[in-house]
């Protein structure tokens, strides 16, 4: 089944921040909408604001005010219900309860014609469940926009027990017609983004509360070092505590108490206390006037370095190489275990252990490790940590052979796998869980996770990149060191490391 014409006539039920949204996306593409809302008014209003919107970017001249009479004149604003029976797909954004959004399935079997696809914008709700007790849950999905929903290029297409694999294939063409981006999902708990997405949040917070960097330090990490665009700080933050809390709490139940899903104390303080973030004035950070975003904690320079030496292979950090050339610093080659020297101090990236574990083990006096970053040859910032006895002459001699490849260099406490290498190992192991476990496809877990929360890389081609074995190597210290089921890998990651396979394979 190809995508639904466009001509065809789509109901939009629920005119909140969602609905007025998709009610825009598919008028944009040109379909006759009706937008209905159980509160009076509420639809026309809903239209009356896309038209605002849509003016906005008339003045900017980025649309065009035909386009935009075009858009309004294909959104209409019902007050019956009942007025949907002609439509071929009705798509609900209403209030997230179960029951009630049954009773509104239900009702819609009885007004609605049996070729027509009814589809829920749930974000945490099982498509099983919604369907389940309906004369005809085959054609029942998910339709999973992303906020806002007329910019966020993901939908989540998600099948329930009972769906037919060719209205989801119908779904999936017809958002792609709109300009989205469509991955087909299982109607798991949280689909792909919510669930792959947890350890972005939970690992920040871990390290928050023990005290390994402050939240300005954590969130500069994530960004000048991993590519993300925003911060786990400051981007619950923009989310809302009470909202990025009731999912993680919502995806933890699902998964009947896993712990790689545990909520964190931290956040449930702020919620406690009623600091939500920006939308409540203050979060991690305060957004009172005139409060400036403290700075994230940098080492001053103050030594000179000519030159290192590089034994072995640095894997994904190899492009250090170039860059420390780039600026000057004579690099000796040799063969050796992947690390770097220069003076008295040794670098090497983290395996997952602790410097003082790790020092002791490999018998490395003077060991400074390296966190992962997304591009080491045009990384701003790096996190770096250390033992405590490290010799202060050859930290110093370590720190400034960075910085005077151009990184910024934060000092974190002595935790394993760091900040950005331990975040990116969980992202890969709950993808490559997902992936085992049959949720999306390897090309559609990674597309999610870049078009729905704009990650740099996909984490199961990020996790490919450093080595499915080099992931593995990470948890497994991860977990030994805290002895917590939160860390264990996945079979799927074990599986191929042991293979010599990627998990694009
Ligand atoms: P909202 O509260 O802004 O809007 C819900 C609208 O539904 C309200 O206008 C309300 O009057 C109407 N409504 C409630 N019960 C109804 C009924 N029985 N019949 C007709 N209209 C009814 O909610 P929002 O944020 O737009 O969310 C809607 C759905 O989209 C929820 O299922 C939510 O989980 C999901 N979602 C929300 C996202 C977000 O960031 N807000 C992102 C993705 C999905």
């Amino acid at each position: 089944m190809t995508a639904l014409h466009s001509n065809a006539r789509i109901a939009v039920i629920g005119a909140g921040a969602m609905g007025a949204g998709i009610a825009q996306v598919a008028a944009q593409a040109g379909h006759p909408v009706l937008l209905f809302d159980n509160r009076p008014g509420a639809a026309a209003q809903a239209i009356d604001g896309v038209d605002r919107q849509l003016g906005k970017r008339v003045e900017k001249g980025k649309l065009s005010s035909e386009a935009r009479s075009a858009t309004i004149a294909c959104l209409q604003a019902v007050d019956a219900i009942e007025a949907l029976a002609e439509c071929e797909l009705v798509i609900e954004a209403i209030v997230e309860n179960l029951e009630v959004k049954r009773a509104l399935f239900r009702q819609l079997e009885s007004i609605c014609g049996e070729r027509c696809i009814l589809a829920s914008n749930t974000s945490s709700l099982s498509i099983t469940s919604i369907a389940a007790q309906l004369s005809h849950p085959h054609r029942v999905l998910g339709l999973h926009f992303f906020n806002p929903a007329p910019i966020m290029a993901l939908v989540e297409i998600v099948s329930g027990l009972a769906s037919d694999p060719a209205l989801a294939e119908c779904l999936y063409d017809t958002a792609k017609a709109w300009g989205k981006k469509p991955v087909h999902t299982r109607s798991t708990p949280g689909f792909i983004v919510n669930r792959v997405a947890r350890p972005f949040y939970a690992e920040s917070l871990r390290l928050l509360q023990e005290g390994a960097a402050d939240c300005p330090t954590l969130d500069a990490l994530l960004r000048e070092a991993g590519g993300f665009a925003m911060g786990a700080f400051e981007l619950t933050d923009l989310i809302g505590h009470d909202v990025n809390y009731a999912v993680t709490c919502s995806v933890f139940d699902a998964y009947y108490g896993d712990p790689r899903f545990q909520p964190s104390l931290i956040q449930k303080e702020l919620v406690d206390a009623g600091r939500l973030g920006r939308k409540s004035g203050q979060g991690f950070y305060s957004y009172a006037e005139g409060i400036e975003r403290p700075q994230p904690a940098s080492l001053s320079g103050e030594h000179a370095v000519e030159s290192c030496v590089v034994e072995g292979d640095l894997g994904i950090a190899n492009t250090l190489i170039s860059r420390f050339r780039k600026h000057d610093i004579d690099v000796v080659q040799r063969d050796g275990q992947g690390l770097l020297r220069v003076g008295d101090a040794v670098l090497a990236l983290s395996d997952g252990r602790m410097a003082c574990q790790r020092a002791n083990e490999d018998g490395l006096r003077n060991l400074i490790l390296l966190d992962l970053a997304f591009d080491y040859g045009n990384a701003s910032r790096i996190a770096i940590s250390c033992a405590a006895d490290m010799d202060p002459g050859a930290f110093k001699q370590g720190v400034a052979l960075l910085q005077r490849a151009g990184l910024q260099v934060s000092l974190i406490s002595d935790s394993p796998a760091l900040a950005v290498l331990r975040t990116v190992a969980m992202l890969a192991n709950e993808a490559a869980d997902a992936l085992l476990q049959g949720v999306a496809s390897a090309s559609d877990i990674d597309l999610a996770m870049c078009a729905g929360v704009n990650y740099p890389q996909g984490p199961l081609a990020w996790a490919d990149a450093i080595g499915p074995s080099r992931i593995l190597k990470v948890l497994e210290n991860l977990h030994v060191s805290y002895g917590e089921e939160r860390y264990r890998p996945s079979l799927l990651l074990r599986r191929r490391a042991a293979q010599g396979r990627t998990l694009h394979d």
